[in-house]
């Protein structure tokens, strides 16, 4: 091939690659013409330097520098192109951005809705002069049972009804268990303070209950305990009636139904109606003589009521909850909510 020839296809290439390189509108129309001229394989770059080998041999120095500075302007032009993409990408993206539009909210966290519950009662009893305390999950058979007047032959000590820790012995006739109910810490706040006493105690209590819309096997219970000189089942009635109408609203109606507790005498179911039918909450009544006798306490000299509330009834009234299964699924859509 002559020199002439050979510095031809040079130009021409030169002229078609700035061309097809300039001519690109988007990243791959670039990409095919990167390919189609300085592809590795078969880019027509490579076509014309395949004529190299055909130049006379006095004419090859000049031919190869040529080849040369065309393939540098060939790449010059490539990456000008790319340059000139990337560029105007960005200046699409900030002429998208519209510093007006509102921001995207982080999600965070929140307390459980049976906690703001926890945290709601405890108000509630706060403003009404309760204090609130605490007590152990894991309780000996005296707080769980005895002091509460339970003896030993009462079916709610029966092992199947209550989750006993097999290896966990305290002393070896007391066999320890997870409590069943919150009564257990009234037992632990009259043994350790005298009288007058006006507290309530929230938290979980255990129960091989077969999980439905109602029950669970871990639940938590809001406890409440008044001693004092003189004090009435009215008394009783209007903390609880306060209860309700300060977390659900006025138009809650409780209503009160004959029943026996051992460490309560009289004894009361407390129903609850608000927005619906009527759903048992819990118990309540005056506090047993012998309970008083187990503590320490005089009964001639002191009397008092006491009530203990399902905990998951009261929320999932409040948020019309048909199922308080939902507490416990750790659904992230359902917990959001609250
Ligand atoms: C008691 O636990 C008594 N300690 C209440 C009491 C306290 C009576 C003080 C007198 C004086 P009961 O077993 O009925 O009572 O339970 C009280 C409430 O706990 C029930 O009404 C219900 O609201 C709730 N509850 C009971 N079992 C479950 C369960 N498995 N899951 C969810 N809530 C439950």
């Amino acid at each position: 091939m002559s020199l002439d020839a050979f510095l031809s296809e040079l130009g021409q290439l030169t002229t078609d690659a700035t061309a097809a390189f300039s001519a690109a509108a988007d990243t791959e129309s670039l990409e095919s013409a990167r390919v189609e001229f300085l592809g590795a394989k078969s880019g027509q770059l490579k076509t014309v330097q395949k004529g190299l080998g055909t130049v006379d041999k006095a004419d090859k120095p000049l031919a190869g520098k040529s080849f040369n500075e065309t393939k540098q302007k060939v790449e010059a032009a490539f990456e000008e192109a790319g340059s000139r993409l990337a560029g105007s990408a960005i200046r699409q993206e900030a002429a998208d951005f519209d510093p007006t539009e509102p921001g995207r909210r982080t999600r965070i966290g929140h307390a459980h809705p049976i906690t703001q519950t926890i945290e709601e009662l405890k108000d509630i009893f706060g403003r009404l002069g309760f204090n609130v305390v605490e007590g152990p999950e894991i309780e000996d058979e005296w707080h769980n049972f005895e002091a509460l007047n339970i003896p030993r032959s009462h079916p709610a000590r029966d092992p199947l009804e209550n989750f006993y820790l097999a290896t966990a012995t305290r002393h070896s006739d007391s066999p320890l268990l997870l409590r069943s109910q919150t009564s257990t810490v009234q037992i632990r706040v009259m043994e350790n303070t005298p009288p007058p006493v006006r507290i309530v105690s929230l938290g979980r209590v255990y129960r091989p209950d077969t999980a439905d819309a109602t029950h669970y096997p871990m639940f938590h219970q809001i406890e409440g305990l008044l001693v004092d000189k003189q004090v009435t089942m009215a008394d009783l009635k209007s903390v609880l009636r306060m209860l309700c109408s300060s977390y659900l609203g006025e138009d809650v109606h409780v209503r009160f139904r004959t029943s026996f507790f051992p460490f309560t005498e009289p004894s009361v179911e407390v129903d609850m109606s608000w927005h619906g039918g009527w759903i048992e909450m819990g118990g309540a009544g005056m506090v047993d003589p012998n309970v008083l006798r187990a503590v320490g306490y005089d009964p001639d000299e002191v009397i008092g009521f006491a009530f203990g509330l399902g905990v998951e009834r009261l929320c999932a009234r409040r948020h019309a909850v048909r199922d308080i299964r939902e507490f416990y699924k750790n659904d992230a859509r359902f917990l959001h909510q609250f």
